[in-house]
């Protein structure tokens, strides 16, 4: 049997540290219910300091793991590291996450702290969390810009007060992957004791090596790999916990690794992070991106029709694609429309799924074609709405060259109605305007953008938004074929996000400094 390399998902904790995404408790259950049917092997489920809301995740989520350790991360002070126990402790294989920066910059600037007192920190704080938790994790964060000395001096102590898992990150996405493995050779040759942990690799694709750099570990003894599902994270992103896995299963004959993945439901998991974030997948995204499976050219087709080997290097099935066999359209009924949406990933409850179908049936009479991708769409607009504090319900609008643009608008504020309308530069602008006068806030729009699903004039409309409100930023999407109600819907969602974002802030502590996100 081939060596195993352990997942560590980390979607929830640093992929919602990405700007924009935020999540709901009940957003965050869902995806770690589907974490845990990936059978990713440990789920990062948050940081339960940063505020109660992040606490009450980890917590709820580490009752219900089925078969996934849950783990809770946790800055170098004790503060914290009681924060994360307390809301792991009566999981059935809870792990705490603990780290401190390593790097002189970080320490010198950020952390204001020699590496004596760095050093006291490690002992002080990983004997602690060892004290409460069977199982501890160490990080030494900026471990790309670190001097290897001093990370052998900071791993012996790490590993001797009783961290039994010391993850190596690349915190900036700064280090080459022929670099980053010397680091993980070096410290596999030099620090005492270190074939009697399982070292980790995390890594972040500010220059685009994240999972390049993720496989140069392995290939020098790192045992778990730390990802997100659809490269989630700070900045642009850690690795792709899909392109690691998949990356690892075709290339077996190079790579002679095995993980606990159940890729067939990639795609599924995939799907319900982009719906709950609002981030799209790029097309041409590896593994998961709608054009990842698609050929184009005749030539490709031509190979394709003859053997699927010719351009095909893994099958569209093996992360849970199925092949397109039912044809939707306004005649198909509730059982038709359960499977398409099988077959496109997703599995849905009873209640959500009579909305998503009242809403498919509404689409089918106002569009002659239906496309798997406006199902995929439908699905993300409805599927996660049912926490929102502020719900669309209708809205009119006067648009065009001949009267000023109005809106009137109906809104669902923790469930009472409540109507308005106002004028504005254009439709879009008069919708928005509408909406700050029933919900007040001071967020300034970043972005809108607007995409067609599909092709024909009668495409529904998706539209993306993202605000910032003092630092915070959300992003959301809205889609319908109406843009208009798509924008509205857009922008109402990002203010749900908003809403979430606005209970979280870290304290500040002694021992470290200002830290937003980590
Ligand atoms: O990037 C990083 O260094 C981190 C640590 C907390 C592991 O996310
Ligand atoms: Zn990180």
């Amino acid at each position: 049997m081939s060596e195993k390399i352990h997942i560590f998902d980390t979607t929830l904790r640093d992929g919602e540290q990405s700007p924009g995404a935020s999540m709901n408790l009940e957003e965050k259950i869902q995806i770690a219910e589907a974490l845990d049917e990936l059978k990713v092997d440990i789920i990062e489920a948050g940081f339960p300091i940063a505020s109660n809301g992040d606490f009450e995740a980890v917590e709820t989520i580490s009752k219900r793991l089925k078969n996934s350790k849950i783990a809770a991360l946790a800055r170098a002070s004790l503060q914290d590291i009681d924060r994360a126990w307390e809301a792991i402790k009566n999981a059935k294989n809870p792990r705490i996450h603990t780290f401190i920066a390593t790097s002189p910059i970080h320490m010198k600037y950020k952390l204001r702290k020699t590496p004596d007192e760095v050093l006291e920190l490690i002992k002080k704080t990983v004997t602690y969390a060892r004290n409460l938790s069977p199982e501890v994790e160490w990080s030494c964060e900026d471990a790309g810009r670190s001097e290897i000395e001093f990370l052998y001096k900071c791993i012996d102590l790490a590993i001797k007060t009783g961290a039994k898992i010391i993850n190596i990150p690349d915190t900036v996405g700064y280090t080459l992957p022929s670099e980053y493995g010397k680091i993980f050779f070096n410290v596999k040759n030099n620090v005492p004791n270190i074939d009697k942990i399982i070292l980790s690799t995390h890594t972040h694709n500010d220059l685009g090596l994240a999972v390049a750099n993720s496989l140069a570990d392995i290939k020098e003894g790192a045992r778990q790999v730390e990802c997100t599902i659809n490269g989630l994270g700070e900045r642009a992103g850690n690795a792709a916990l899909e392109e690691v896995v998949m990356a690892l299963k075709v290339r077996k004959d190079l790579m002679p690794y095995h993980t606990n993945i159940r890729s067939e439901s990639i795609i599924k998991t995939s799907r319900l992070v982009s719906a709950v974030t609002g981030f799209t997948v790029q097309p041409n995204k590896a593994i998961v991106g709608t054009n990842a499976f698609a050929h184009e050219a005749g030539i490709h087709q031509d190979g394709m029709l003859k053997h699927s080997g010719t351009y095909e290097i893994m099958t569209p099935e093996a992360i849970g694609l199925k092949k397109s066999t039912l044809v939707m359209g306004k005649h198909s009924g509730k059982h038709a429309f359960r499977e398409k949406l099988k077959e496109l990933g997703y599995e849905i409850g009873d209640n959500s799924l009579m909305e998503i179908f009242g809403r498919f049936k509404d689409l089918a009479d106002k569009k002659k074609e239906i496309f798997d991708e406006d199902i995929i769409a439908l699905v993300d607009d409805q599927v996660l709405r049912v926490n929102d504090v502020i719900k669309f319900v209708s809205l009119f609008v006067n648009a065009g060259s001949v009267k000023k643009h109005e809106a009137n608008l109906t809104l669902e504020i923790e469930g009472k109605k409540t109507e308005s309308s106002s004028t504005g530069d254009g439709p879009v602008d008069a919708t928005f305007n509408a909406i700050k006068k029933i919900f007040k806030h001071n967020a300034r729009l970043k972005l809108y953008q607007i995409n067609a699903i599909t092709a024909g004039t009668d495409a529904q409309g998706e539209v993306t938004v993202r605000l910032e409100e003092e630092g915070r930023t959300v992003q959301a999407k809205g889609s319908d074929t109406d843009i208009v109600v798509a924008s509205a819907k857009a922008y109402i969602n990002a203010l749900n996000k908003l809403f979430v974002k606005r209970k979280k802030s870290i304290p500040e502590q002694n021992s470290q400094i200002k830290v937003k996100g980590v």
